[in-house]
């Protein structure tokens, strides 16, 4: 559907009286999703670290660019179609990789999973999923996805994390860099929730053959003191707890083990000392290609090349990890610059609509990734919120590439934007 059918379709459902259930602007949309969530679903979703600028900061580098459009182009066809790791997509989007979903909706990444097959757009798993990689891969059936890795202190999980990605079919391996040590989530704290405490989001881990013998190993008795008598409070976590585990792993849970996985889990998910060193190790590992996440300073961006990485993936994480860090679009020229064209650019962090995505492709990304705004379409309308995130995305796109005065995905280069001063100051 293009963007001219999708905003015919939305009008013509108005003469009968419906109006979408999804907001079609992303930044309304946040406060309509907050009616549906709990406030611990809300903080953790929405806030950011520290006082918020960096969230402030990505929407802000958006608005210092202006797009120029030409007219009298002949726009009445146009493809809004890229290719990334041989794969042609139906536009530039991905769903970025967002973890512990189930906060706002039951199915949580098999909802999104069934939204993305529909719309054809990759998936990245989160390795904080709350449903494990393979049954979201085949709700995807064809649809192609991908797995995002935290880099644990167990080379073993990583590996085992890794070939379970490569045997579910994911088509690239994206490692975060930016979260391996926690943020300081004002938000979070002052609701003193982190999901994950819960058993909540640790679904990649649970399910895992690696992580499971190694809780097995240290039960019973692996921690000799003794608990106390539990709280009402924690008695509740502990039944949440018990959820998040599959089926046959219940009786297990039953006798400890719920409590020794999320413990264990907080030991390993994540190794601070991670270097560039480290990076032949995963190179070793898999051929798939692989996409470093988190990147801000040209020099990290050459240096992924050199490293043998295969993409390059420009992300504040949403400005969820550092307060006052730079705005990914302010990151991106001189990345672009400085790979040069050798390997693909994945941009996100405040990306609201197809402008957004428009400048970031003028700018040097090869795709980008929609994050926040479809976990808001999940939270307002399920499954079927997702995909109306994902096609108005993808309209809003269409439209302005056509209204700019392209035609293709390749023509929207740097010359189609200006910066908001000068826009100022010639009037
Ligand atoms: C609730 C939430 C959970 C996230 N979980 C992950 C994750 O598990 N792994 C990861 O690499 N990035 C994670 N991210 C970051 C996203 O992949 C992406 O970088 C970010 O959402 C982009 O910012 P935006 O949503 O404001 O556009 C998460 C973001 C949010 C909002």
């Amino acid at each position: 559907m293009n963007g001219l059918q999708r905003q015919t379709a939305i009008y013509l459902r108005g003469v009968s009286g419906r109006r979408p259930r999804v907001s079609t602007d992303a930044t309304l949309l946040e406060e309509q999703a907050r009616e549906h969530m709990p406030a611990e679903a809300f903080a953790y979703i929405a806030g950011g670290a520290g006082t918020g600028a960096t969230i402030r900061a990505n929407r802000a580098a958006f608005d210092r660019w202006r797009i120029v459009p030409r007219m009298l182009r002949d726009v009445s066809r146009r493809d809004t179609t890229v290719e990334l790791f041989g794969r042609r997509l139906p536009s530039p989007f991905l769903l970025a990789p967002i973890g512990v979903l189930e906060m706002v909706n039951r199915q949580a990444d098999l909802a999104v999973a069934r939204a993305a097959a529909e719309e054809g757009i990759p998936m990245v798993f989160s390795n904080q999923a709350s449903r494990p990689m393979e049954a979201c891969a085949e709700a995807l059936g064809d649809s192609p996805h991908w797995f995002q890795l935290y880099w644990s202190t167990s080379d073993e999980l990583v590996e085992s994390l890794v070939s379970r990605a490569e045997r579910c079919g994911s088509e690239a391996i994206v490692v975060t860099l930016d979260t391996t040590i926690l943020g300081w989530r004002t938000h979070d704290l002052d609701l003193a929730y982190l999901p994950f405490l819960r058993g909540k989001g640790i679904a990649q881990y649970t399910s895992d053959p690696v992580f499971r013998r190694l809780i097995a190993e240290e039960q019973p008795g692996g921690d000799p003191t003794p608990q106390p008598r539990p709280s009402l409070p924690a008695l509740r976590t502990l039944v949440e707890l018990t959820r998040a585990y599959p089926d046959r792993f219940l009786p297990a849970l039953r006798s400890g083990l719920a409590r020794a996985a999320v413990q264990r889990f907080v030991q390993i998910y994540s190794r601070p000392s991670l270097t560039w060193d480290d990076l032949p190790f995963l190179r070793e590992r898999t051929k798939l290609p692989i996409l470093l996440k988190g990147i801000l300073h040209p020099d990290d961006a050459a240096r992924a090349v050199d490293a043998g990485m295969d993409g390059v993936w420009v992300s504040n994480h949403g400005g969820r990890q550092m307060d006052g860090a730079i705005a990914t679009l302010d990151a991106l020229p001189e990345i672009a610059s400085a790979i040069d064209g050798r390997v693909p650019i994945v941009m996100d962090s405040g990306i609201r609509g197809g402008a957004d995505a428009f400048k970031a492709l003028a700018l040097g990304a090869t795709a980008v990734c929609i994050g926040r705004p479809y976990v808001y379409g999940l939270a307002t309308a399920g499954q079927e919120g997702v995909g109306e995130v994902i096609q108005n995305f993808r309209a809003d796109f269409d439209l302005t590439m056509g209204l700019a005065g392209c035609t293709t995905v390749g023509e929207i280069r740097r010359e189609a934007l200006t910066e908001a001063q000068r826009s100022t100051v010639s009037g």
